[in-house]
């Protein structure tokens, strides 16, 4: 059946309330002090700083409550247990499994879908769950295997991912984000068959919207009661949104091996999809530098209950769980939000040239050196003119070969104060170095006023 619905780097400390996500203009905002040519002495122009630090976007990730994902993960254990005991494709508790996650979501304000597909003679069941808004050309999904095997109830494998999921969605709700890009959350059936419903969905989805998704991350087993915390080695972005996380907790991680491709991001990693995920290990044996570096017990598996029926809530490491929660929302977060535009160095000048009224145009030069190559094309321009009637004000921006583009026209109606703006002019047509100047003319009698200081952003 086919559905109906159809996208950064350093990250400082992360406290235990709110993760701080600083997108990469932070880092270009302490090289842009640097690179800013000295100013000519004229009082400080305030209105000219915010336009520069405006890009860096800030935002705080949620701290995922560990209760609330415990509270999911004791719901689909009492599902298991009023169920035969399991979670399995084609089992009751399965359906049951994907009813209190949909219930969950859909009260919560996303638009959900159960795609159906037969798998062994059994209907099986994925819960699309899409958070409206965002950019439907770029998609960021999130995804977690809801299926247990029929041994057990599968709290690790995988309740420990749905759940943390969920409650990320949850949380998406709760904070009524509107993320750059759209959101998608995923709950895969049968993956214990072998990763049968992501590929089903892989499968029907058109190319042309397998394209928009710029990530899926995936998350199965990130609660194993004998931790490892290990990062899939996938696409550099998103693997690098997850260490950044984790350098924040100083919590060492170490690259996924225990099985490429035994879990749902296989399919969207075999359709180009960039992927990249959480593990924290199924029944690989925990090493004696493991143990150093993360604690626990070394010699023993990661999960010793993996595929059994001890994988109960008691089979739950509370610390994995909490941490790799949080990372789930710390990434949707990052991912989802609008990438800070690239600032490069910044030339000013803050002296004060009068422009008389209703006359000749003047200029405030700024001379940029130590640049290769052309301007690019979209060099900023912020400029703070004082006047008691802007309307009476042409500007210019006239670049080092002498042409003039123009920022803007006189207006006899625009009787506001000051101009204060930042435009943007495709100036790739000119050399960077040389001498650019602000030129100014007031083209009407009365108002006044003076170029307080003006800027360009390469
Ligand atoms: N997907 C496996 C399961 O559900 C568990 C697993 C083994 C795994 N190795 C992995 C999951 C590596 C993610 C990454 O049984
Ligand atoms: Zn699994
Ligand atoms: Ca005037």
């Amino acid at each position: 059946m086919k559905l109906s619905v159809p996208g950064v780097r350093r990250i400082p400390a992360v406290s235990s309330r709110f993760a701080r996500v600083v997108l990469p203009a932070g880092l270009a905002l302490a090289g842009l002090a640097a690179a800013t040519a000295p100013s000519a002495t004229a009082a400080p122009v305030d209105s000219l700083r915010p336009a520069q630090s405006a890009s860096a976007a800030v935002l705080a990730a949620p701290d995922i409550p560990l209760a609330n994902v415990k509270a999911h993960l004791t719901q689909l254990s009492s599902i298991a247990a009023a169920n035969g005991g399991n979670r399995a494709h084609g089992r009751p508790g399965y359906l049951a499994s994907v009813n209190y996650v949909k219930g969950k979501l859909d009260a919560a304000g996303f638009t959900t879908t159960v795609q159906q597909f037969t798998s062994s003679g059994a209907t099986g069941y994925n819960l699309i769950a899409d958070w409206p808004g965002g950019d439907p050309n770029q998609i960021v999904m999130a995804g977690s295997h809801l299926d247990s095997v029929t041994a057990g109830a599968g709290m690790n494998d995988n309740g420990s991912g749905s759940a943390a999921i969920l409650e990320t969605a949850l949380a998406v709700s709760r904070a009524q984000l509107q993320p750059a890009k759209h959101l998608r959350f995923a709950w895969w059936g049968a993956e214990e068959l072998g990763l049968v419903g992501s590929r089903y969905y892989v499968t029907n989805l058109p190319t042309a919207d397998r394209a928009k998704i710029t990530g899926y991350l995936n998350f199965d087993m990130i609660g194993s009661p004998n931790p490892g915390y290990f990062v899939y080695d996938d696409d550099p972005t998103i693997e690098q949104t997850f260490k950044d996380y984790y350098a924040g907790l100083g919590v060492p991680t170490e690259i996924e091996t225990e099985g490429d491709g035994r879990s749902d991001h296989a399919p969207f990693k075999n359709a180009g999809v960039p992927v990249g995920g959480l593990f924290s290990g199924a029944d690989y044996i925990k090493t004696a530098a493991q143990a150093q570096k993360w604690g626990g017990t070394s010699g023993q598996a990661f999960d010793r209950c993996y595929h059994s029926s001890c994988d109960t809530t008691a089979n739950i490491n509370d610390t994995a769980l909490d941490r790799n929660s949080d990372a789930v929302a710390y990434a949707v977060w990052a991912l989802s939000a609008a990438p800070v535009p690239p600032t490069g160095p910044t030339f000013e000048n803050l002296t004060d040239v009068a422009i008389p009224d209703n006359g000749a145009a003047v200029t405030s030069a700024v001379t940029v050196t130590g640049l290769s190559g052309n301007a690019p094309p979209t060099l900023r321009v912020s400029v703070d003119v004082r006047h008691t009637w802007r309307g009476d004000v042409v500007l210019d921006l006239v670049g080092p070969s002498g042409t003039a583009y123009r920022l803007k026209n006189s207006s006899s109606s625009d009787s506001a104060d000051n101009v204060i703006a930042t435009y943007t002019v495709n100036a790739s047509s000119e050399l960077a170095n040389g001498t650019w100047r602000l030129r100014a003319q007031d083209v009407a009698s009365q108002d006044t006023g003076y170029i307080n200081g003006w800027s360009l952003t390469f």
